[in-house]
């Protein structure tokens, strides 16, 4: 705890919801959101989706925030300040962040190679039946994605080296919504291409039948990922947070700018994908390779395309600082290492941790863990499985342990705000959120089946 007098703070609730929007708004929202979409059915996991997010998703994310904002300490320690014993979801969050964020940059370091093919020429001159080849060909070299996926990684370390309130608010504030306008004017080439309204019809139209316990466990999964909700991330971010900020609509805010976000990624996709003929369901590489196809149909595709990819970098980024703060608040608070150190430590291990992954997509290719292989593995495992059951404790912590008066008072900032979603919150918290996430978790692990 040495380092805790001068602990780092944003400077402004603007700043707060700016750096919780950038973790929440990235990968997440852009790649995984549309391949989940694609994999599971399209409209019935989106409107699946959108129930989970409103009903647990918000509420659990209000949840992260308030554990930390009354802890004003590293995860670990804002559970151990409201119940000993629960301190261990906070370990539990450090342990997931290494294997979320090697997987994780794997996909940044895609990002990376993306917007430097763009931005050569070379992306866009790629002939529209041969994506796929092209994508393919890339993470299936053993060298150059782990080169670019440490890149990646350094990048993010070298920003959280810095400290909180660093350059990343104020980048945030120019970059975030450059991403936004380009994504509408993707959007409107997307939906105006010949065949695109297929596509559209696909995303929109539920088809119940397609439901099942698996789509289910991954809409859940989706939504925690995309909400950075169960890594104790936000208990990390809402620690930096003063007392005088009004949690729920900052919370509001960050959900109704990510969902905002992914839906619109839908809209880019989608279209795309039926006006040239892909199957939906292509999985993780789908946005790399249908999103090159339209650029390639607009003039100055190039330009946009390098914009484009730099801009969900930069997206990425502001979502990897956040899964590594987790650890490093907490390595740093705890033992005698400066931020830079640990950092640097960090890195190397997910590095190391990283290499697997990227590997599976060639070489290791036929390497199978419990019927998956690594990259799906890892992701699995982190989304469905860790990130939904560190977000169950919470709720328990919250709703059981620390009771009612206390929450309450810590979310109204001592009675003094109120509004709609503040009645809410707690029979949310206390009743909904575990049987709903509890029995979706159960599902995941086989012992209950729907
Ligand atoms: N929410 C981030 C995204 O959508 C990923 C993330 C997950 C970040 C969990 C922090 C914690 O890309």
């Amino acid at each position: 705890m040495d380092n805790k007098g001068n602990r780092d703070q944003f400077t402004s609730g603007f700043g707060f919801v700016l750096a919780s929007a950038g973790s929440a708004i990235g990968l997440g929202n852009i790649w995984r959101f549309p391949y989940m979409t694609g994999t599971n059915g399209g409209g019935a996991f989106v409107l699946l989706y959108l129930a989970i997010v409103l009903l647990v998703g918000a509420t659990l994310l209000l949840v992260e925030f308030t554990i930390g904002r009354h802890g004003q300490a590293n995860a670990v320690e804002s559970y151990g300040k409201i119940s000993k014993p629960f301190k261990w979801i906070g370990y539990l969050g450090v342990f997931i962040s290494f294997p979320l964020l090697a997987y994780y940059a794997v996909v940044g370091g895609w990002t990376i190679y993306y917007s430097m093919q763009s931005a050569l020429g070379k992306l866009t001159s790629v002939p529209a039946d041969q994506m796929g080849a092209f994508f393919g060909g890339f993470i299936g070299l053993v060298t150059s994605p782990i080169i670019y996926l440490a890149i990646f990684l350094i990048f993010t370390l070298l920003i959280v080296a810095r400290g909180v309130s660093g350059g990343i608010e104020k980048w945030s504030k120019i970059l975030m919504p450059a991403m936004f306008v380009l994504l509408v004017i993707l959007l409107v080439r997307s939906v105006t291409l010949p065949g695109a309204m297929e596509g559209v019809k696909w995303y929109l139209k539920p088809d119940f039948s397609k439901i099942n316990g698996s789509v289910v466990v991954a809409a859940l999964g989706q939504a925690f990922f995309s909400l950075s909700v169960g890594l104790s991330g936000m208990v990390t971010y809402g620690s930096y947070l003063s007392k005088k900020e009004n949690l729920t609509t900052n919370t509001l805010t960050v959900v109704g700018f990510d969902t905002l976000i992914a839906i619109l990624a839908g809209f880019v996709v989608f279209p795309a994908v039926f006006a040239f003929s892909m199957e939906p369901g292509g999985g993780p590489g789908l946005v790399f390779i249908t999103l090159p196809q339209v650029f390639s149909k607009m003039p100055m595709g190039a330009f946009f395309s390098a914009s484009f990819f730099l801009l969900l970098l930069f997206a990425a980024l502001t979502s990897s600082i956040s899964i590594m703060e987790v650890s490093i608040s907490y390595f740093t608070e705890s033992f005698n290492v400066s931020r830079r150190q640990m950092s640097w430590i960090y890195g190397i291990i997910v590095f190391v941790l990283a290499i697997p992954v990227s590997l599976s997509f060639g070489i290791w290719g036929d390497v199978s863990i419990f019927g998956k292989g690594i990259f799906d593995l890892y992701d699995y495992f982190c989304a469905n499985l860790a990130l939904p059951f560190c977000a169950f404790m919470c709720a328990i912590l919250v709703g059981w342990v620390w009771g009612k008066d206390k929450a309450m008072a810590e979310l109204t900032n001592n009675g003094t705000i109120d509004n709609w979603y503040i009645r809410i919150w707690f029979p949310l918290v206390k009743y909904v959120s575990p049987l709903v996430v509890g029995l979706i978790l159960l599902n995941a692990i086989g012992v209950l089946k729907f």
